[in-house]
């Protein structure tokens, strides 16, 4: 879908469909103001008799209205104009892209950002309305394509401003594309998306872009590195596992990278502690975290940032099978430390730290994983935010505030020493399962082992990456709070 600017006013302009915001009891926006005058007074009549709605996310559709050069207004309620925040906005735009995808339109002009509220800027709107309206469109065609009478998503959708909102315009496509990128690899099944298809995704990222190089690791380099917490993960099944390295270098060569690392586990059966049938269907999401970082790191490539990033990625299946690593195996990872394998399901974390460990020699400024890592994530926080924890108060506040400003929230867990005990075993360092309660909390600890000597933050998307319901399907998230946080890491303005 493609995005730009227009310049004209909603009068004059020949459209499929226009799009306007109006809330409850706020001052009517620009736009709305002239249809109302066109008219002699019909917008404002219709909102009295409540033909036009104002609740959070409703949409009325109006076709042929008096006064206007376009087909249709589409209408979109923003609720109460003191309850209106950054999420509720998010939400209705949202609700406005899904609105045109349904009505299979092919192109609509859009002032959605003239709305005021808060603290926000026009530029920042209308980034986050090109944002949500591209998103509603998103439509997944690999193993089910569209049928010659299926409706199309939209085409391309043209947004109100002029060059001033270039850059704003420019960021909302980066992040929609890392986004999309980001649920295409989730949504993808796991006998399309296996460790080998997730390196060729990256080597097509690298020839795409600028500055970015690609290095992918096999199993016998991971052997020599000693990453025999990773490679017991992959053992049992008939993939090899890769290690995924993706530089991107946007400034001076010596210059600190922000290392982004990503669980790549493309199927997660739980291995021999085999998950029900129940709890492994949605399992093919397991890579979530690699999409997360890949997206991300697709949105920085784009926009070129004056940065250096690592993207390394964890890829395995995790399968049961002769071979397979069995409960009671004691590892050596690659730091040296030892751990006992209680639980084979709990895979994220022996990936993830030889992962860690191995991101150590890039001399990172910051190290983020990001990964679907426990279930008891998505029990505290539900699909709505990503759990975040971190052994750093200000890089928890900059991603905390990152994912704010975009609306793609994450929540901070405690990473308290108090939860490391339950790791204690006779047998090794640690074990890799802590018990019932605070599973998401000790999962990290166990992470944290690893990053001793790290600025470092861990992300659980095990929620937020996915959704199960009408729109059922990957999220892409947290590809937005990263961008953000790397444009703020940037300089870049904030808009
Ligand atoms: N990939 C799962 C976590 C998960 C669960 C992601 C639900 C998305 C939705 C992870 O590998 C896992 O199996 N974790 C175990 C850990 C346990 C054995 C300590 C879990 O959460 O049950
Ligand atoms: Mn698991
Ligand atoms: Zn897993």
């Amino acid at each position: 879908m493609k995005l730009s600017l227009f310049n004209e006013s909603p009068l004059q302009i020949e459209s499929e469909c226009l799009v306007i915001a109006v809330s409850d009891g706020g001052p009517l926006c620009p736009s709305a103001q002239g249809l109302d005058e066109a008219s002699g007074g019909e917008f404002s009549r219709l909102l009295e008799t409540r033909d036009i709605e104002t609740g959070l996310a409703k949409t009325t559709l109006l076709h042929g209205f008096k006064g206007a050069s376009a087909s249709r207004v589409l209408i979109v309620g923003l609720g109460k104009q003191e309850k209106l925040d950054r999420p509720r906005y998010d939400r209705a735009c949202l609700a406005a892209g899904k609105h045109l995808r349904d009505h299979a339109l092919r192109s609509c002009h859009i002032f959605l950002h003239e709305i005021e509220f808060g603290d926000t800027t026009s530029k920042w709107r209308l980034r986050q309305s090109a944002l949500a309206v591209h998103r509603a469109n998103y439509l997944y065609t690999v193993t089910k394509p569209l049928k010659n009478d299926s409706p199309l998503p939209l085409e391309s959708a043209f947004f109100a401003g002029d060059e001033s909102f270039r850059s704003a315009l420019e960021q909302a496509e980066a992040l929609a594309l890392g986004f999309e990128k980001a649920r295409q690899l989730g949504d993808l099944p796991a006998n399309i998306c296996n460790p080998a298809y997730l390196a060729q995704e990256a080597a097509s990222i690298a020839s795409l872009y600028r500055n970015v190089t690609l290095e992918v690791l096999e199993e016998e380099d991971m052997a020599q590195l000693g990453m025999d917490a990773l490679l017991a993960v992959s053992r049992g099944s008939s993939n090899p596992a890769k290690l995924i390295v993706l530089q991107y270098t946007g400034a001076a060569a010596d210059e600190q990278p922000t290392v982004l690392v990503g669980k790549g586990i493309t199927f997660d059966s739980g291995g021999l502690s085999l998950k029900s049938g129940q709890n492994m269907m949605q399992m093919k999401y397991d890579m979530g975290g690699a999409a997360g970082v890949m997206g991300a790191f697709v949105s920085c490539a784009k926009l070129q940032l004056p940065i250096n990033v690592v993207c390394v990625v964890a890829a395995a299946e995790n399968m049961p099978d002769g071979n397979a690593c069995k409960p009671g195996d004691v590892l050596t990872s690659m730091s040296g430390k030892t751990i006992e394998v209680l639980n084979t399901d709990a895979e994220g974390r022996l990936v993830l730290c030889d992962a860690l460990t191995y991101s150590e020699k890039f001399n990172p400024r910051v190290i983020i994983d990001v990964a679907t890592l426990t279930g008891a994530c998505v029990v505290a926080l539900g699909h709505h935010a990503t759990g975040l924890m971190s052994n750093d108060d200000l890089l928890a506040r900059q991603l905390l505030a990152a994912g704010d400003a975009i609306v793609d929230r994450a929540w901070r867990l405690p990473l308290w020493e108090d939860y490391r005990s339950q790791l204690d075993s006779p047998f090794a360092d640690m074990k890799n399962v802590g018990g019932m309660p605070a599973g998401a909390l000790t999962a990290a600890c166990f992470l944290s082992r690893f990053t001793e000597e790290q600025k470092w933050a861990h992300l659980d998307n095990a929620g937020s990456s996915w959704k199960w319901g009408a729109d059922d399907g990957a999220t892409g998230r947290p590809a937005g709070l990263l961008t953000q946080y790397l444009l703020n890491q940037a300089g870049i303005e904030a808009i």
